[in-house]
């Protein structure tokens, strides 16, 4: 028999995770989606970027938004998160008509979601800490001293040391100032994080860092994500859903696998091209990999990243 104290250590154990995601794609597909965008149109004058274009994002998992340069990425996120008012839909996040919302709703989601923006867009003039420790200021009246202890926790949960917290944007390497920004965006303990190209820009080792931060943070926080990205590899190696943007709206949604039997044009060029294939293969090693445990450590393989000598900036 096994020692007694094991026991409340295992249930322990069981009711901490029985909350987390086991497999993210076995979610419960009719629960009340986190996002749900209805025949969104958008347009800058006489050029419309977004018409009739339908997504909806399901609690926990993490979705993934592909598309050409200037696809209209960015405006569906800026509209998401209410920056940008659309020219026609409607737009719900977390249950709340997003462009009809009232102050006080509007403030509930800033503190409910999470937003890594593609530039970082940090404060140049504030300390990384002081950075991280913003959005506690604006949203919370925790004292002074909780919130820098906070701040350091959050930074911590993204793998930079309390010294990295004194330092301005400036210093900070790409990897790192991404890693600020993640900090800043999980602040307030958000249920949902949006991210905007999170691993444009950052060589192929810290994108592929970057990945499994996203991954391990959104299974150990529960988060819901949505992440525009045209990085092939981020998308094999993080996403459970993937949309893709083409012809002004969502043309195909689905799991990878779905999505490479697609016969639009876009999306075969794009999973079956070299750099789709090169993807698709570092991905398979890496399950076979895992689902043999080898104890013997694999040849490093090329990624997609690899091959194409680090990221490209869409
Ligand atoms: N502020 C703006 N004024 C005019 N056109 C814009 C503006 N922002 C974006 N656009 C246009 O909208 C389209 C989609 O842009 P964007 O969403 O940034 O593309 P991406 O998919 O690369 O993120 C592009 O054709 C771009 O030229
Ligand atoms: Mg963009």
């Amino acid at each position: 028999m096994s020692a007694a104290s094991e026991t409340p250590v295992a249930l322990d154990e069981r009711d901490a995770l029985s909350h987390l995601p086991r497999d993210r794609a076995e979610r419960d597909p009719d629960a009340e989606p986190v996002i749900r965008v209805t025949d969104l149109k958008s347009a800058f004058g006489e050029t419309v970027v977004h018409e009739g274009l339908n997504l909806e994002v399901r609690k926990g998992e993490i979705f993934g938004v592909v598309g050409g340069s200037g696809a209209g990425k960015s405006v569906l996120l800026n509209t998401v998160i209410g920056l940008r008012t659309p020219q026609g839909g409607k737009v719900e996040v977390l249950g709340v008509d997003v462009q009809n919302a009232t102050g006080a709703e509007r403030e509930t989601l800033e503190r409910r979601w999470g937003v890594l923006f593609q530039s970082g867009a940090l404060w140049s003039s504030l300390s990384v800490r002081e950075n991280v420790a913003a959005p506690m200021h604006e949203h919370t009246r925790l004292s002074l001293k909780t919130i820098d202890q906070l701040s350091d926790s959050k930074l911590a949960m993204v793998g930079l040391e309390p010294r990295a917290g004194n330092l301005h944007p400036a210093e900070l390497s790409g990897g790192m100032r991404k890693r600020a920004g993640l900090a800043r965006a999980i602040a307030l303990d958000p249920e949902l994080l949006f991210l905007d190209e999170p691993t444009a820009g950052l060589d192929p080792i810290s994108a592929e860092a970057f990945d499994t931060l996203i991954r391990n943070l959104s299974d150990a926080l529960g988060l819901t994500v949505f992440m525009i990205t045209h990085d092939l590899d981020s998308l094999y190696a993080l996403c459970d859903r993937i949309a893709v943007i083409a012809d002004k709206k969502i043309v195909a949604v689905g799991r990878i696998a779905e999505l490479e039997r697609s016969d639009h044009p876009w999306i075969k060029e794009y999973f079956l091209g070299p750099r789709g294939r090169a993807a698709a293969q570092s991905n398979e090693r890496a399950e076979a990999a895992e689902r043999t445990q080898s104890a013997k450590p694999a040849e490093p393989e090329k990624t997609t990243r690899q091959a194409a000598g680090g990221e490209e900036q869409s």
